[in-house]
């Protein structure tokens, strides 16, 4: 973390602190150490997350766990079951990724999550906007995240160029999220980032 990075991480985390909304795939602020067990739920909100509110996310979310509450019950449904859980939240390919995942997971990987953010992002649906959420969220690896919250939040806290999908900012953008990001609570800086 360097410049103004570390007056920043503290301003969010306290706020994140006061202010965190108490959703159902999440731990209390500062709570239990990163748990390698949540990473299955943290992987289903954040593939939810991607391109839904949260709102809409929470009744789905609690439905799909209590139907598949672990990857090994979620690779057992039939790909028609999971499609049926997903039915209304759209973008249905994130479905069919999930399923495929969790496959993987089962039958290659002994059930195990990868824990990295590299083995994170070999998953068919998970990218790096997404392997970074879920390795500092449940493991509290500091990898960065970058979606258009974030790049709103770093717009109103530095000089940006104008056009920030430019290939260049994009790479800015995500320099920046790695030199912010403190070595302590990347989950919760992270979700908070993500919800400001
Ligand atoms: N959007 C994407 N992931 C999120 C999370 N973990 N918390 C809040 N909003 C999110």
């Amino acid at each position: 973390m360097t410049g103004h990075g570390a007056p920043f991480a503290a301003i969010l985390l306290a706020w994140y602190d006061r202010a965190a909304a108490d959703l159902p795939w999440r731990t209390p602020p500062g709570a239990a150490s990163p748990d390698p067990a949540r990473a299955y739920a943290v992987w289903l909100s954040e593939i939810m997350l991607q391109q839904t509110q949260v709102e809409t996310v929470k009744p789905y979310f609690l439905r799909f766990v209590a139907a598949c509450p672990t990857v090994e019950s979620l690779a057992a449904t039939p790909l028609d079951g999971v499609l049926q859980l997903w039915e209304g939240l759209g973008y249905y390919s994130r479905a069919r990724n999930l399923h495929r995942a969790a496959q993987i997971i089962a039958s290659e990987m002994g059930g195990q999550f990868p824990e990295t953010v590299e083995g994170l992002r070999a998953l068919p649906g998970v990218g790096r906007y997404s392997a970074g959420a879920i390795a500092s969220i449940a493991y509290g690896t500091p990898a960065p995240v970058l979606d258009g919250n974030v790049i709103r939040v770093f717009a109103r806290v530095t000089d940006l160029p104008e056009d920030v999908t430019a290939a260049s900012t994009q790479a800015a953008l995500w320099k920046l999220a790695e030199d912010w990001l403190p070595q302590a609570r990347p989950g919760d800086y992270n979700q908070a980032l993500m919800e400001l």
